[in-house]
């Protein structure tokens, strides 16, 4: 199971240094890659000309621009909602970056009350992801949006 006291901790630490958005979701996506089991892409989407842009991440090269509804990302974003899905197959419009991936998690940061970027990670294993995750990610959202302000 994912320690994600820890990693929000190490998040944290490494923000000392800067609070910079494209360092601190480098090393973020970096903790996340490295820090989960089961997991092919880890990174960030920034909201950007009305539309994700692709962001810091670890992983294969991935979607460069995600418009708003499309996609795992694009929905969470046009509901402002976390999303977990467990098998993308069975997630209408999911956008296969790698076809590798079969499950995926969503959770979107937000700055000024909108939705600013999302934090996207993806997993070749069938539901991967559960409700502790979802609230980890949560939490290090949570977080990275004080950091971020
Ligand atoms: N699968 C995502 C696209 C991004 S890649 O997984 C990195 C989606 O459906 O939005």
């Amino acid at each position: 199971m994912t320690d994600y006291t820890t990693i929000i901790r190490q998040m944290e630490a490494l923000a000392e240094a800067s609070s910079d958005p494209v360092a601190l979701m480098a090393n973020t996506a970096a903790l996340l890659f490295h820090g989960m089991a089961d997991v092919n892409w880890a990174g960030f989407y920034l909201v950007k000309d009305g539309a994700l842009l692709l962001g810091p991440f670890q992983g294969n090269v991935a979607c460069v621009v995600i418009e708003k509804g499309k996609g795992v990302c694009g929905t969470a974003w046009a509901q402002d909602r976390l999303q977990l899905v467990p098998d993308v197959h069975a997630f209408p419009g999911h956008i296969a970056c790698d076809s590798a991936s079969r499950s995926e998690i969503v959770v979107p940061l937000h700055r000024g009350g909108t939705v600013c970027a999302v934090l996207d990670i993806d997993s070749p294993v069938t539901g991967r992801f559960t409700a502790e995750d979802a609230a980890g990610l949560a939490a290090l959202a949570a977080a990275m949006e004080e950091i971020l302000g």
